[in-house]
């Protein structure tokens, strides 16, 4: 039987949401984003849809004028290990960043929620974009190039840890009382520019090998470190030209390091809302967008900034011209967002609007949903998409109507293939590196 490719769902759980205002909503809990019960709703929600995982983003700066979510929310690593207990299928991916952690603690926090899950971890790479998180480490914030070599050597030094114990070394014969095979340990012994680690880490590899890597980070550098190192990669692109252009290119890349298509995986974030009529989703929609102030706005826009102050400008004429600032945060976006107000001359109000209440196009009846999911993923733009709620009740719309059209159509699992995210998302399971070196070596 010839497996036809299989369309990835991740469900993004966002608290109260990615907006200003959202948390304003009637069908919203205000306390979304620390509430314990809206997480394992949300999660076992997107189980019951057979979505490969749950995704859940994070920062590690937040000032007066951050979005509410970001003001008080779960720590990743934490929220990740109660919902691994409470679901049994679904992957369970969360963010963390290479610019303001140890690799010897992240590589044994991602594998402990590997283990603990049964082999259901995923960690999304980020460099942090926001300079102000330097001021909650003591540290100074590298600039944006810096940031992606320290991401490289630190992915290197994980994946190294993560092959401290072959597969077979723990022995736990208690009659002999040896407890593992001393061959099958290995220290990583790695002095680099940016970190020293000797290892071995003390926790063995789990049923799928290593974590899947996820990479956020759509810039040149970016895009090079995922070709590299990822197994998937969140992006985010409006149509689908950007989104197969993008696509194409990271796929491109990552043959040059001798993989194969199948060996990294594009996951455009997108928000669907979906009505019984289109009427019905536009009216969602509104809800939620007239509930955002033009000073929200800013802020919001701000943010991608590094919390630029764009209240210094007139809302009515072209969007400012401020230089390069934007490139040293989040690159990829602000980059998009100043061409996108050049080609189509608009105005500081429009672009904070645009950015604040973001319209993409997954807006309609289920089938006009299913139709651009099918033809994003047909036409490749998308090996699948991370779902987020841009309204209440987003998740749940999108996996009791939308999903069954998508397995209707055989384009989505009916049921799990396997029970590790690995096994779900077709990823192959890396072999330890020691093993497969004493094998070459008996060959
Ligand atoms: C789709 C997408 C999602 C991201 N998610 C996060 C996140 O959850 N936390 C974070 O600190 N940074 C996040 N980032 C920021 C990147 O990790 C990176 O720090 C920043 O965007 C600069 O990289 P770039 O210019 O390569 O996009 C995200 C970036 C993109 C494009």
């Amino acid at each position: 039987m010839t497996q036809t490719r299989q369309l990835k769902l991740g469900a993004m759980i966002h608290g109260v949401g990615g907006t200003m205002d959202g948390w304003r909503h009637p069908a919203i809990p205000s306390d979304a984003s620390v509430n314990l019960g809206f997480y394992k709703q949300q999660a076992l929600k997107a189980e019951s849809g057979k979505f490969d995982l749950v995704f859940i983003a994070d920062g590690l700066y937040i000032n007066e004028k951050s979005i509410p979510h970001f003001l008080n929310r779960f720590e990743p690593i934490t929220i990740l290990s109660a919902l691994g207990a409470v679901t049994s299928r679904i992957g369970l991916v969360g963010t963390l960043s290479t610019s303001y952690s140890e690799p010897f603690t992240v590589a044994r926090q991602f594998a402990s929620i590997d283990h603990i899950s049964g082999g259901r971890a995923g960690w999304n790479v980020v460099t942090s974009p926001l300079e102000g998180s330097a001021l909650n480490y003591g540290k100074t914030h590298p600039a944006h190039q810096k940031r992606y070599q320290i991401a490289e050597e630190f992915l290197e030094v994980a994946k190294g840890l993560w092959d401290s114990w072959e597969d077979d070394a723990f022995i736990r014969d208690k009659e002999s009382g040896v407890f593992f095979d001393p061959q099958k340990l290995h220290r990583l012994n790695h002095q680099g520019a940016y970190f020293s680690v000797q290892g071995p880490l003390n926790i063995a590899r789990s049923r799928q090998g290593q974590p899947v890597i996820f990479q956020a980070g759509s810039s040149e550098s970016g895009k090079t470190l995922a070709a590299k190192s990822a197994d998937a990669v969140f992006t985010n692109h409006e149509n689908l030209e950007d989104a197969k252009r993008f696509y194409q290119d990271v796929k491109r890349r990552a043959a040059q390091y001798g993989r194969t298509s199948q060996e990294i995986l594009i996951f455009p974030g997108i928000g669907p809302i979906v009505g019984r009529t289109s009427a019905e989703a536009e009216q969602k929609y509104e809800e939620v967008a007239r509930l955002v102030t033009i000073e929200n706005a800013l802020h919001f826009l701000g943010r991608f900034f590094d919390h630029f102050d764009f209240s210094q400008f007139p809302l009515d004429e072209p969007f400012p011209d401020i230089g390069d600032v934007g490139s040293n945060s989040f690159r990829s976006t602000t980059d998009k967002i100043k061409q996108q107000a050049k080609e189509q001359n608009l105005t500081l109000r429009q672009v904070a609007l645009l950015a604040a209440t973001p319209r993409n196009n997954f807006i309609g009846t289920p089938d006009t949903v299913a139709d651009l999911i099918q033809q994003w993923f047909e036409e490749e733009a998308a090996d699948g998409f991370i779902i987020h709620a841009s309204v209440p009740g987003g998740l749940d719309d999108f996996v009791e109507q939308v999903v069954p059209i998508l397995q209707e159509r055989g384009i989505f699992r009916r049921e799990y293939e396997h029970d590790t995210l690995r096994g779900n998302l077709g990823l192959p399971v890396p072999r330890n590196r020691y093993t497969l070196a004493r094998q070459k070596l008996h060959r």
